[in-house]
């Protein structure tokens, strides 16, 4: 009778727990109370744009939340494997997002320590036999409870079959099945190169349970992180700077070089502008309230000067032959 009873009650409780699942995963119902209280997902709420990773972090939170009540009512719970693929252009918010998921998984107790190592190929590869596998091994020991965070991963495979490269996929990959419950690593770089390095090795894609897309920000997108970052730093727009920098953003992403979708782009401009701001309020001798706030047109950056500053040649280069190409080569 007893077992009968038990039987009936956790028979109920999976229901109202697929139930409830269902609903979060729900987009157009309330979810909000799933990410109620955390610090991480303030902070993932903040950042501009990025829908698609917003989505599985709620999802995520979802996840890891019925499987601690499933193990709790002695259900079959699935393996909880974080490993992540970020794939996107520069500036796109992957270091962003891949701290913040170091905090989100602290906050769910799913790693004890939650910090970010971040890595690219030289912290892993090493000069001789034996040398990379040591380096590697070292990087991983250090992640544990924490995120391993490999930037331009992709690297890793480009040697072919005698570099040192493969020496440490092959350390990763048996780190991800030794220490599965004791860190996550996330593996980012640009979406061509990281296609190419999935198929390098047969096993690893399987191996990343997640694979995300950053895509390029759009000019309003843009626009709207410049300004959150000027929020940030106490500094305001007057409606003449406000369209200036829309034209500066917008002329970058039509013209297409390097900084294209980049959010770095808003942060240099509104950067230099603050700079700039500063050393016309010295000249001016003017440090009124209202003029330490706020940023003029003429402050504003220009897009082109920027460029032609630039040390990077390649930025020039690249600019050059863009601009060369939509004007058709003249
Ligand atoms: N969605 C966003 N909202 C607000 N700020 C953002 C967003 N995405 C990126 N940023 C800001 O833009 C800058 C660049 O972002 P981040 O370093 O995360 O890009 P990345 O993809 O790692 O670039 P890279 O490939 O060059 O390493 C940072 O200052 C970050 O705070
Ligand atoms: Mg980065």
């Amino acid at each position: 009778m007893k077992i009968h009873f038990n039987f009936v009650n956790s028979a109920k409780k999976e229901i109202n727990e697929h139930c409830l699942k269902q609903s979060i995963f729900n987009k157009n119902k309330n979810s909000s109370h799933i990410t109620a209280g955390l610090e991480s997902i303030k902070e993932f709420k903040k950042l501009v744009g990025l829908g698609n990773i917003k989505e599985l972090v709620e999802e995520i939170i979802a996840f890891v939340k019925i499987q601690k009540k499933r193990e709790l009512e002695g259900l079959a719970t699935e393996p909880m494997v974080f490993h992540m693929i970020f794939k996107g252009n520069p500036g796109t918010g992957k270091t962003t997002v891949a701290r913040l998921m170091g905090k989100l998984f602290k906050e769910l107790g799913i790693l004890e320590k939650g910090d970010v190592n971040e890595v690219e190929r030289a912290d892993l590869v090493g000069e001789y036999v034996g040398h990379t596998a040591q380096k590697t091994r070292e990087q991983v020991r250090k992640s544990l409870g924490g995120v391993l965070f490999i930037d331009e991963a992709y690297s890793l495979a480009r040697g072919g079959v005698k570099d040192f490269g493969k020496e440490a996929i092959d350390v990763l990959v048996k780190a991800m099945e030794d220490y599965r419950n004791d860190f996550v690593l996330i593996l980012a770089g640009y979406k061509v190169e990281m296609e190419l390095f999935l198929n390098s090795n047969p096993g690893l894609r399987s191996r990343f349970p997640i694979q995300l897309e950053f895509s390029d920000y759009t000019v309003e997108e843009l626009l709207k992180i410049a300004k959150m970052m000027l929020e940030e730093r106490q500094y305001c727009l007057t409606a003449e700077a406000e369209i200036k920098l829309k034209n500066a953003i917008r002329n970058a992403v039509s013209i297409g070089h390097c900084y294209e979708g980049n959010a770095r782009l808003a942060r240099n401009i509104i950067e230099k502008s603050i700079r700039a701001q500063a050393l016309r309020l010295i000249h001016e001798n003017n440090f009124s309230r209202e003029q330490l706030i706020y940023l003029k047109a003429c402050d504003i950056e220009d897009l082109t000067s920027k460029i032609n500053n630039n040390n990077d040649n390649n930025v020039i280069k690249i600019f050059e032959a863009k601009k060369s190409a939509a004007s058709g080569g003249n």
